[in-house]
């Protein structure tokens, strides 16, 4: 009897002191496993007398459950506290601040950039880059600009020191010189679309001595003046977001196209701002012209065979006459109050079909 009590005890106390699953696997199969100590006491029912038994069988099966329920509760704690332990280790702390708001935003040339990419993309024409530092050849030359010729003298050119025996290198004065580029490499047809970074030594309210230019080139059998003509005046009109806007095209000279004209489109200035589409006035927006025999035989293609037009146009200025900014100096000074005022969220890329600003 007294064995019975000892025994129980003893059990109960290791239960309890087992301080994880594999100590309490221990105990329970050193009291309740074949050869544990609480077998061993229900082994002893087998010689006892029959009037011992049922004294007895009841106490030690009795005895018996309460260290298998001892031991249940016991692994069931140590399971809660291991499950307890490893959620205390994974916490996330939600009381951390979320990311701050994104402040960037698109620059008003980079967003024009984009628009007009978007609406000549919709008239199937291929973005097309080329380097900020040019040789004489691509710049000048190709384009028909002979050397000594007063037109180089515009365009306040920054030159490199020169290397021996090649003319010296120069920072890009305008877009056109990827004509030649675009020209040299690709068979006709072409109809490519040209945005970037231009340089021309020059420094007041309107001009700045890097500035952005998009230019473009169609080359195929049987390009005439009415092709470009639609082609810009239905560009004037989708950049300007009205549905009519009158263009005219004023003749004008540059060395790399003939006829050259200048484009203007219609506007109303009478109240201050610039509205495009309506009034008596007009606002010059681009330069164009049919591209010159003498720049297709540079490249090597027969101008007998194939004609092109080209254009050009200043991106800084257009983008200060759709949006409204005032000064062009603050474009590139980079302040974040300016660029949230004027600013695009960058995620909303303009498409002639979606809308472009
Ligand atoms: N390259 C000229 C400039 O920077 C702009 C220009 C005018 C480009 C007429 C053209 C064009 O392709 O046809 O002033």
């Amino acid at each position: 009897m007294s064995d019975i009590e000892t025994i129980e005890a003893e059990a109960l106390s290791a239960i309890k002191d087992a301080g994880n699953l594999a100590a309490l696997d221990e105990v329970r199969v050193a009291e309740l496993g074949k050869k544990g100590r609480v077998s061993g006491l229900m082994k002893q029912l087998g010689g006892m007398s029959a009037e011992e038994r049922q004294e007895m069988g009841p106490k030690l099966n009795a005895l018996k459950n309460r260290v298998a329920d001892a031991v249940a509760a016991r692994k069931a704690d140590l399971e809660d506290a291991a499950l307890e332990a490893q959620l205390a280790n994974e916490t996330l702390d939600l009381s951390l601040p979320p990311k701050p708001e994104a402040r960037g935003a698109l620059h008003p040339v980079m967003q024009v950039f984009e628009e007009i990419a978007a609406i000549f993309g919709d008239m199937g024409f291929a973005v097309a880059e080329g380097p900020d530092i040019e040789d004489d050849w691509h710049n000048f030359t190709a384009l028909n600009f002979p050397e000594g010729h007063p037109a180089r003298e515009t365009h306040d050119t920054f030159f490199f020191h020169p290397q021996e025996g090649a003319p010296a290198k120069v920072l890009r004065t305008h877009t056109s010189p990827v004509q030649i580029r675009v020209m040299e490499e690709t068979p006709p047809p072409i109809r490519i679309l040209v945005p970037g970074r231009v340089y021309r030594n020059d420094w007041d309210a309107t001009h700045t001595p890097m500035f952005h230019q998009v230019e473009g080139l169609v080359i195929d059998k049987g390009i005439h003046m009415g092709h470009l003509k639609g082609c810009l005046s239905d560009f004037a009109r989708e950049f300007f977001e009205v549905d009519k806007a009158a263009t005219r095209f004023r003749p004008h000279f540059f060395p790399f196209t003939e006829p050259s004209a200048e484009m203007d489109v219609q506007c109303d200035r009478s109240d201050g701002a610039v509205k495009v589409g309506e009034g008596k006035d007009w606002l010059e927006i681009l330069g164009c012209g049919m591209v010159h025999p003498n720049v297709l035989r540079n490249c090597g293609i027969d101008p007998d065979e194939y004609q092109g037009f080209a254009f050009g146009m200043g991106v800084d200025r257009l983008a200060m006459l759709k949006y409204g900014m005032p000064d062009l100096r603050p474009y590139f000074e980079a302040d974040p109050e300016w660029t949230r005022h004027y600013g695009f969220a960058p995620w909303l890329t303009p498409s002639v079909s979606g809308g472009l600003s």
